[in-house]
């Protein structure tokens, strides 16, 4: 099967692209405007294989897309090219807009007028599988239900507008014009390659540079935390056995308090980084938990989310392999272990590449 993977070089989609170049035989097409959360190097060896293609192409460029589909004649779209991070959000909703929903909507058109064109059979088995989150659920603040499938949406940033947005796009290209959609809303992923923004890396690498580790509000937030790489095996899982026109919620049941996920990776690096000098050279005599330093909390911030993922599991037969304790430990090692990555992140010189190879393309 050839997969159009949308967003390939961020941090989920490169899950997906390894998973799929390292364990399966599909073909990939990686689409992807290299904004600033793009990042090749999280490829890594995947990205010379020869199943491995790569487009740089804004979603929201319906000519560039249509050459695209024309080039490489996808079996399937897997849709994860979006702007992602809430806090940026708040700050600059307009991006959040024009990709998430503008060009949710400019692929859902390219996508209908190419699976119209295919033969009888092409034409059954194509997918277009819409990769979301479980933020347009909104907020679960007191009570201790889980989100189902068929909770109503109350999107509470602009992020999650932006995708509630897109979700309600597809679905509508599903009903209106039958095009074979699948959707999927998962919660907070966390893994190797994550951009450090998002709370663990950016804890992980404030932390090891003796820097604060901002807590927003309390830390009495709640998040349910997936590791990257099951959410990658899930969403191939519900490409391949998904009915269409189904959503599927993919979460981990490891519901967590932002202080708690700190305090985790804290100890974490107490165990694993041996000589720990910058922390305590910083005088800080409670380790790493000393930076711990709360802020100003998010506008509008939720404070639960959590998924009730029995459908995947009993339908798809899905379950996450990673616990917590288990998943954090692998990421605080992967970040210890990829000094350079990290390296090329901190200086920029990720982007630099990027704009040497494919510089004023778009
Ligand atoms: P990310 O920010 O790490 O990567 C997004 C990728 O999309 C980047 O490579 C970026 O260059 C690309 N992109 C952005 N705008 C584009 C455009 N206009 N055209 C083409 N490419 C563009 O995001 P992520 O964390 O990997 O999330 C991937 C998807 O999964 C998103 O749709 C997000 O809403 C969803 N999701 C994320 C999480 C999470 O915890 N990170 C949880 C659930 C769902
Ligand atoms: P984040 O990783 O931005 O994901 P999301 O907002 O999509 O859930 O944030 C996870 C939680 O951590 C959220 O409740 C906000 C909180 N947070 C902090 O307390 N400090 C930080 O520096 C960041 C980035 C997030």
């Amino acid at each position: 099967m050839k997969i159009l993977i949308t967003g390939g070089a961020g941090f989920i989609g490169s899950a997906v692209i390894r998973h799929l170049i390292q364990k399966t035989q599909d073909q990939v097409v990686n689409v992807d405007k290299l904004t600033y959360a793009a990042n090749l190097d999280s490829l890594g060896g995947t990205s010379r294989s020869d199943r491995y293609a790569f487009e740089q192409v804004d979603i929201c460029d319906r000519a560039a897309l249509e050459q695209v589909f024309t080039r490489h004649s996808p079996d399937a779209v897997m849709h994860l090219a979006a702007e992602s991070h809430v806090d940026r959000s708040i700050d600059g909703p307009a991006a959040f807009i024009e990709t998430n929903i503008v060009g949710t909507y400019s692929l859902l058109e390219v996508a209908k007028t190419y699976w119209l064109g295919l033969d009888a059979e092409h034409k059954s088995t194509f997918r277009f599988h819409h990769v979301s989150t479980d933020e347009v659920y909104g907020d679960l603040a007191g009570t201790d239900a889980l989100f189902t499938e068929s909770t109503a949406y109350a999107p509470s940033s602009p992020y999650s507008a932006s995708k509630a947005s897109s979700d309600h796009l597809v679905r509508a290209w599903q009903r209106t014009y039958g095009l074979p959609t699948l959707i999927t809303n998962c919660s907070n992923n966390y893994g190797p390659c994550q951009f450090p923004e998002k709370l663990i890396p950016l804890m992980i690498l404030n932390a090891l540079e003796a820097k604060p580790l901002p807590l927003y509000g309390k830390g009495d937030q709640v998040r349910d935390w997936l590791h990257v790489e099951d959410h990658a095996r899930a969403l191939c899982r519900v490409l391949s056995l998904g009915q269409v026109g189904e959503t599927y919620n993919i979460g981990g049941l490891n519901e967590k308090q932002n202080l708690d996920v700190i305090h985790s990776i804290c100890e974490l690096l107490e165990e694993l980084v041996p000589d720990n000098r910058q922390s305590r050279a910083s005088g800080n005599l409670q380790g790493f938990s000393g930076l711990i330093t709360r802020v100003q909390d998010r506008p509008g911030h939720d404070l639960r989310y959590a998924i009730d993922a029995s459908k995947i599991q009993r339908e798809l037969g899905w379950v996450p392999e990673e616990s917590f304790e288990s998943g954090l430990r692998k990421t605080v090692q992967w970040y210890l272990d990829n000094p350079a990555w990290i390296a090329r992140v901190k200086s920029g010189a990720y982007q630099q590449w990027i704009d040497s190879q494919y510089g004023g393309r778009l």
